[in-house]
């Protein structure tokens, strides 16, 4: 049993969190964990706000444990905001912007409020304004990023920083291994995206999860390439040849042209839309087209990830190794005291 004090408040068994990944985290991913034990928490995935509830519901028939919603703060998220409040989801998860005008009216119905940081100025900004939890994202992680500084330094920093509020460390951590370090830095949990990504229950589509197989920890790139829609907004992605061509050449990504070529589809809310060269998202399962010239995000733990599994075989060995590392490894070096 590897317990924290984040799973005395939040009411889950393990301090395991699968990440937000946009297109990747549905409802199915996201209960999968809560029901091993840890917290699923779904990404937002540009679905207008009814759609939102929709999931939210269907999420709730799949699970009766605590589940989090991810919302991104570059978009326009008042009625997606409102829908999570009248839905009283247990958490509320932001990232990207300031969530402070949110806090209140989440806590007044009881639901606890994540927000994920790159530095230690965003995360005191994050306490001043009441969050509950903040969860310290090292920039080798996937998916678009916050700060400059890695998990191993970022962690211990925030932790000195914010003390008593819990952290959790996230970006790079794909094994037991990465979750016992993560504990020693001071972290209360950890939360696992790339690792996620490459299990049965999540919406990545079949190409996407081979890629992620096949890519060791020198694949990725932190990169604006894919800047459509959102600009300008450093995300780590697997070097396609796509991205390789494009490299140097980023300005293009970001100009966000209407006339943008189409390179596929995909599903949103229902609805096949088409998808452009450069926009931001990764191709979920109902994606069709170019996937490879896709965005393709990963983080650098990608190396470590060598198979597809269940979300909840991946939630059992993270638990089971980080007490076997602690047991004979760590306790190894005390030899003699
Ligand atoms: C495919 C993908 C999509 C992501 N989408 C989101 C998102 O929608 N919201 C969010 O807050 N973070 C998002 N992230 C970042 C994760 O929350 C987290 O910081 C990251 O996955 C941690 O690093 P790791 O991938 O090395 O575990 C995404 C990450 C990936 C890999």
């Amino acid at each position: 049993m590897i317990r924290t004090r984040l799973c005395d408040f939040l009411g889950i068994d393990f301090p395991i969190i699968c990440a937000p990944m946009g297109f990747v985290t549905g409802a199915e991913l996201a209960a999968a964990v809560s029901n091993a034990g840890g917290l699923g928490i779904m990404a937002f995935s540009g679905n207008p706000p009814e759609a939102l509830r929709q999931e939210i519901r269907r999420l709730r028939s799949l699970t009766d444990r605590p589940f989090g919603v991810n919302l991104i703060l570059h978009y326009p998220v008042e009625e997606h905001v409102t829908v999570c409040i009248e839905e009283k989801v247990p958490i509320l998860s932001f990232f990207w912007g300031d969530p402070s005008r949110f806090v209140e009216r989440a806590h007044a119905v009881g639901i606890k409020v994540f927000h994920q940081v790159g530095s230690v100025r965003t995360a005191q900004r994050a306490v001043k304004a009441g969050v509950d939890v903040i969860i310290a994202q090292g920039v080798e992680a996937g998916g678009h990023i916050e700060g400059e500084v890695t998990t191993m330094a970022l962690v211990p920093r925030v932790v000195d920083a914010i003390s008593p509020i819990p952290v959790v460390a996230t970006g790079g951590i794909a094994d037991a291994r990465g979750f016992v370090a993560a504990l020693a830095l001071g972290a209360d949990g950890v939360s696992l995206g790339t690792r996620f990504l490459a299990t049965t229950e999540s919406n990545a589509h079949p190409i996407y999860k081979e890629r992620v197989l096949k890519a060791n920890e020198e694949d990725t790139v932190l990169t604006t390439l894919f800047g459509h829609g959102w600009p300008n907004a450093p995300h780590r992605t697997i070097r396609t040849a796509f991205v390789e061509e494009w490299l140097g050449k980023e300005e293009r990504g970001n100009e966000s042209r209407s006339d943008e070529l189409v390179i596929g589809e995909t599903r949103i809310a229902g609805e096949l839309v088409p998808v452009v060269r450069f926009k931001g998202y990764p191709p979920s399962k109902d994606a069709s087209g170019d996937i490879e010239s896709m965005n393709l995000l990963a983080g650098q733990g990608v190396g470590l990830v060598h198979d597809i599994k269940t979300a909840s075989t991946i939630v059992r060995e993270l638990v089971e190794g980080a007490q076997s590392i602690t047991k004979n490894r760590l306790n190894g070096f005390m030899g003699g005291t």
